[in-house]
């Protein structure tokens, strides 16, 4: 009986140098090894783990009662214990029925959010609602950082055939005058609407950057009622909304048991469903939704979420490899890495479990990646030749959206072709045979063959969408998010608060005091120096 995280690793230890290419002896690995949900299909068979292991992690879940805590999530118990918070972003993409089972009295809010969300979509589209200056509006400008702005971000990259609305959906997160002048100079003042969302309305970078578009559109523009006019905002804290400047009938609520960077499924989809419509919306939660539905009730071994955590976990801990690679072959999907950097590492990089003791194993992996095949001309060398396995997830659409098929196929290709070569690699002898096959020399094979040798054995997931639509796409962030929180629950920590971001916030504050002349004892000489290079230069 596998009762802890030890007797995994143990178990994963034995395999640890077995070769992945001998597991398809079994002639039906590719057909068991794979799952269907919806529009998503993955291939897991190139992991390095047997029938035998795979029961054994699920038996392991089960004996860690992964269904009990799936269960919390879903019925809103307060699993996020730091933070004394339910954790419901679920119930947002759940029919309204289910909305009032589980959320009780928040349900209604919850609707008529949707509804008011809906109802600005309609009015900006069809010219209801104008700017100040009567016109329609042509921009949409969202502004926030974090969980405020990744999810949109991915979400306007990927649908972007789907922009149906006409009006160009733009986002502003990193606090860089360089970003901001970026926008000014693009963007209509006249008819752009602007959307800030901010949980909490106190985010240093979002408040620099909604008051640096205020101050400029009030400049550009002759309407004094410019901001009461176009500006929107997501928050809780309504209070601080109304003291920017921004009316009171233009805030819509945000709830603190929606995390921020689950929260795209709330108002926080706004500039997105400005973008694709309401009715692409719904589709994305609908996508969503189904993927919940699926995780809720699937056996642990059929069930994609559970599926990809626990070989992450195999990957992770088993395995003991550090990174996790994440590789979409398609160009609507370039901003999912970066969005999943996100997601995965501020929920599960931590060392601390939720009871407060110090972890005794190793928790989120270091996820980075790129759009395929660019990665192919970059970091891919360090992970065919380097002594670093990187478990990676590939993704694809078999559809892909543009009408230069012979393209397509190529990036497919190339997908397919990496798996492959991540898991055969190249042998020595190999590579030798080559050479001599190429009729090199004895003394020229022995000095290249060391350097045209691949390590192969790297394990990868597949993820293949049947076309990147608004339906695929929010089931594949549903994946993602419960892949995180199944991890999260069997590493035992709280998967829902980022306490780990807050020190950097405190000492930014120290270095601006010093900056402008005060004085901090928190500060090493180090930063103090380059604190004084800084005030050398604006001083010249
Ligand atoms: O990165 C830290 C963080 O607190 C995230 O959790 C959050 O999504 C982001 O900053 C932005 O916070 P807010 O929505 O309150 O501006």
């Amino acid at each position: 009986m596998f009762q802890d995280l030890n007797d995994i690793c143990l178990l994963a230890d034995k395999v640890k140098n077995r070769s992945i290419l001998s597991l398809f002896t079994d002639t039906n690995r590719a057909d068991k090894l794979s799952v269907t949900v919806g529009d998503i299909f993955l291939d897991y068979s190139k992991q390095n783990i047997n029938d035998d292991e795979l029961s054994a992690l699920v038996q392991w879940a089960e004996h860690c009662h992964l269904s009990d805590t799936i269960n919390d999530m879903f019925s809103g118990e307060k699993i996020n214990e730091t933070e004394n918070r339910a954790v419901l972003h679920t119930a947002l993409r759940a029919p309204d029925s289910l909305k009032h089972s589980v959320l009780k009295e928040k349900a209604q809010e919850v609707i008529d959010t949707e509804n008011q969300m809906a109802e600005i979509v309609d009015n900006v589209c069809s010219g209801k609602l104008v700017s100040a200056s009567g016109e329609k509006f042509t921009d949409v400008l969202a502004i926030g950082i974090g969980g405020s702005y990744y999810g949109i971000k991915v979400a306007l990259t990927a649908l972007k055939p789907y922009h149906s609305t006409g009006l160009n959906v733009h986002v502003l997160a990193n606090v860089d005058g360089g970003a901001v002048d970026e926008k000014i100079n693009l963007l209509p003042a006249e008819t752009t609407l602007v959307v800030v969302i901010s949980k909490t309305f106190t985010t240093q970078e979002t408040l620099l950057n909604a008051t640096a578009i205020k101050n400029w559109m009030l400049s550009a523009s002759d309407n004094q009622d410019i901001i009461e006019k176009q500006w929107f905002a997501i928050s809780t804290n309504i209070n601080a909304v109304i003291s920017f400047g921004i009316s009171r009938q233009h805030i819509l609520p945000m709830w603190d048991w929606v995390g921020g960077r689950f929260s795209l499924w709330s108002a926080v989809g706004l500039p997105l469903a400005l973008a694709i419509g309401n009715q692409g919306f719904s589709q994305l939660k609908a996508g969503a939704g189904e993927m919940d539905e699926h995780f809720k009730s699937a056996p642990f071994e059929q069930n994609m979420p559970v599926l990809l955590a626990l070989l992450g976990i195999w990957n992770r801990n088993g395995l003991a490899y550090s990174s996790l690679a994440i590789l979409p072959y398609d160009h609507a999907l370039r901003a999912l890495p970066g969005y999943l950097q996100q997601t995965d590492m501020e929920s599960n990089g931590k060392s601390v479990a939720l009871s407060g003791e110090k972890l005794t194993w190793d928790t989120a992996p270091i996820v980075f990646g790129q759009e395929g095949t660019n990665g192919q001309h970059a970091f891919m060398q360090l992970m065919h030749q380097s002594d670093d396995i990187v478990p990676t997830d590939f993704i694809i659409a078999l559809n892909g959206t543009s009408q230069l098929k012979a393209h397509h196929q190529v990036l497919v290709a190339n997908c397919f072709a990496q798996s492959e070569a991540l898991m055969q690699g190249k042998t020595l002898s190999q590579v030798k045979d080559e050479l001599s096959a190429a009729g090199l020399s004895p003394a020229d094979i022995n000095n290249l063959a060391p350097h045209k040798t691949m390590k192969g054995n790297t394990p990868s997931n597949t993820l293949l969408l049947n076309s990147v639509t608004p339906q695929s796409f929010g089931a594949l962030l549903a994946l993602y998010e419960h892949k995180i929180f199944v991890q999260g629950a069997l590493w035992q920590l709280n998967s829902f608060d980022q306490w780990g971001v807050e020190l950097g916030k405190q000492l930014g504050n120290q270095v601006l005091k010093v900056m402008n002349g005060e004085h901090s004892d928190l500060l090493s000489t180090s930063s103090l120096a380059l604190i004084a290079k800084f005030n050398q230069t604006r001083a010249c």
